[in-house]
This record gives C-alpha cells, structure tokens and sequence, in this order.
C-alpha cells in the first residue's frame, strides 16, 4: 500500500516538474538510440490480452530506444461501428491507459495520428507506387474479405496509411507481432520503389521481432477478446475483478484431487502474470492436490490486483482531467507534425512538385 502510494506521488510530482514539456529527444538520439513507432488504435476498455499483448511491449521499448507512440485513430475510422462521440472518448480513454501504464510522454513522443494530416499525403503519394494485386494480397483486406464484413476503401488502403505512419518519421525499426508481419514488408517495399524511383527519400525500415507474445486465454479459454465477451479488464474495481475472476470456467475435479496445471483456465492466465517462480508453485500445488480451483482463483486475483492497482489509479487520475490529457496529446502532435512537415517538404522536393508558398 505504502509503496503504490509513493509511486504515485513520485509519478505526480514527476509529471509536475517537467510541466509535459518534452526536451530530452535530441538527447536521445545523440544517445545513440534507435528510433521505434507503434501504433495502438483506440479501440474499447483494455483487457488483459490487450495489455500483454500490446501495451505493455510499447511501452517497454522506451528503455532501449526514442519511442514514436501515437494513436491509431485514423485508421480506427475504418471500423463501422465507430461514431464522432466514441472516438473522442476513445481516445482520451487509450491516453490514459498508456500514461497509466507508465508511458513517459516527457522523454519519448507521444501524439495522434489524425493531429497529423502529412499522413494522409504522403499515404496518397504511396498509394501512386503501390500495385493494385500487391494490396489486394494485404491481410487486413483478406480477413475482412473471409468474415464477410463490410469492406470501406480505408480497410482496403489499411496498409498504404501504416507506411505513411512509418516512412513519414524515419522509423528504424517497428516492432510487428504474426499479424503485422506482412504488413511491415509491404512498407519496406513502397519505400524501396519509391527511393528508387525517385532517390533516396524513406529510411527502409527494420522488423523488431518481439519475443513471440502468448495470446492470453479468456475466462472461456478461448483467446480473450472484447468481441468474445470473456474479458479480464486491466482497469476495475475489487469486486468487478472478483467477479470476472470468479466467472473462469473449470472443470469439476474435487479440491482433494491432483489436477493437471496445463489444462486450467484459471493456470493458463495465472501464467501470463506471474513470475517463472510463482507460476512453478502454483503447478506444483495443482500436481499435489489438496488445491482447489477456489484457492488458484484467489491467487490469481491477488496478483491482477498487485499488478494492476497502481496502475488503475494512474489511470483514473488522469481521467478526472481531460483538459491536462488533451494539452499532453496536443504538444505530442504538435512535435512530430513540425517532423512531418519538414519531410514532406523534403518529400516534394524530390518528386520534383513546385513547392509550397509557406
Ligand atoms: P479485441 O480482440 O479485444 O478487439 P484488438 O483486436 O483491438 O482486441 O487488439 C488490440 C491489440 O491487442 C492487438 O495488438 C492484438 O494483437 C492484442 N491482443 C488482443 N487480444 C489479445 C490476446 N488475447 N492475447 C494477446 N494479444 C492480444
Ligand atoms: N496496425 C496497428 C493495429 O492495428 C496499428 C498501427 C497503425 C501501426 N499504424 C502503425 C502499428 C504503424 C505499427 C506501425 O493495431
């Protein structure tokens, strides 16, 4: 309890002193360090899946290189569902979950995509040298095809925006789980046809092939997902956890009986969490018997709450101000787009476009 308490304080205080103000990323760069982007689309409440499998890799990758972070609402518009009012508060709420998982938005860049509307002409530029059969092969566009959904132009150009986001900052590398493998190649080639055809314009990007990342089982054991309904949010209060927590399907071996860990919903998630040592323990007691699925329910619980409370209230304090949220958005924007706009000056020239009168 002490020690969450300071860290916030310290996180406050923190936040503070340097007033949102960003000043050490020329620093980085003379640092040495490579420059990663990441995308997360503001998409629903976060849940654990959601957390180990994309928030929580972004935002480690601030220890070891100059982080580009932004928010993937341009390309959230593509989904059908999304109106005006959601995504509003979609996006402060993703702010909010990052700031509170400890993003630092002094030291790395932090912003919208929309903020940036470079991204869109520079996607359009892209669009120009990308082969019609080349896109129609894009993942997106095929998943979306096989389930039947509606298709818009934006989930077909999916790609074409995801290299505008890349090219258009210099990104050294980008990390890409299985589903964004392709996705990745397809920028590498849009920017080698264009500095072939025009010079030497994009920094080819490198793949940053992450640890393969477990895809986290959902109270039904299936892949948990905001769709399937069997979510585990990362951001609750005790008795909603409790109740999520408690809802894990099991089977009906008796507290007496060895039970098998691997087969256990309740291990399975326990597993993403906890440290190599703890996830042991817990097997080894499954294995003795004598250890109910109450008893693993309840550890399981102990530790989302350990690891997830300090954070919720990171998180919820942000949210009772908005208007600091969106200033910290703001400047983030406001410091790559003067980025973006000395590349796409740069970009023109090389295309040979007269040029802008400003
Ligand atoms: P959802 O299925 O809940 O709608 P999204 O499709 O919006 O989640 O996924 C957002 C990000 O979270 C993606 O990078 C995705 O790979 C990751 N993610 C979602 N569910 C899981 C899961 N169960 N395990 C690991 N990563 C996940
Ligand atoms: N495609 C990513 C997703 O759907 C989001 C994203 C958009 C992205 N542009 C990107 C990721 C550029 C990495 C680099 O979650």
């Amino acid at each position: 309890m002490l020690n969450y308490t300071l860290e916030r304080q310290k996180f406050l205080s923190y936040v503070k002193f340097f007033g949102l103000q960003y000043h050490n990323l020329g620093k980085l760069k003379k640092m040495g360090k490579k420059r990663v982007l990441t995308g997360i689309r503001p998409s629903g409440l976060p849940h654990l899946g959601n957390y180990f499998g994309a928030i929580r890799p972004a935002i480690e990758l601030q220890k070891d290189y100059e982080l580009f972070l932004f928010m993937a609402d341009f390309h959230a518009l593509n989904m059908p569902e999304m109106t005006g009012v959601m995504m509003g508060e979609e996006s402060l709420l993703l702010a909010a979950t990052l700031l509170g998982c400890c993003l630092d938005p002094n030291k790395h860049c932090f912003y919208s995509q929309s903020a940036v509307p470079e991204t869109c002409e520079l996607a359009w530029i892209i669009s120009c040298i990308a082969p019609y059969g080349f896109m129609t092969r894009a993942h997106s566009f095929k998943d979306a095809q096989a389930k039947g959904v509606e298709i818009n132009m934006g989930v077909f150009n999916y790609p074409l925006l995801m290299a505008a986001d890349i090219l258009l900052y210099d990104a050294d590398v980008v990390p890409v789980g299985q589903d964004q493998k392709q996705h990745l190649e397809m920028t590498r080639d849009f920017a080698i046809r264009c500095n072939n055809r025009f010079g030497e314009i994009f920094k080819v990007p490198e793949p940053l092939i992450s640890d393969a990342v477990a895809t986290v089982p959902g109270i039904d054991g299936e892949k948990m997902s905001k769709s399937k309904n069997n979510v585990i949010s990362i951001f609750n209060n005790d008795s909603g956890w409790k109740k999520q927590v408690m809802s894990i399907v099991t089977d009906a071996k008796t507290l007496e009986e060895p039970k098998n860990p691997e087969t256990c919903n309740v291990f399975a998630i326990y597993k993403v969490i906890a440290a190599p040592h703890e996830v042991e323990e817990m097997a080894s007691k499954y294995r003795k018997g004598g250890y109910g699925y109450g008893h693993a329910k309840q550890e399981l619980l102990q530790k989302i709450k350990d690891t997830f409370t300090p954070m919720r209230d990171r998180y919820d304090d942000w949210l009772k101000r908005p208007a600091d949220l969106k200033d910290l958005i703001h400047t983030g924007s406001k410091k790559v787009r003067s980025l973006a706009t000395q590349k796409m000056n740069f970009v023109q020239e090389k295309l040979g476009f007269i040029g802008r009168p400003f």
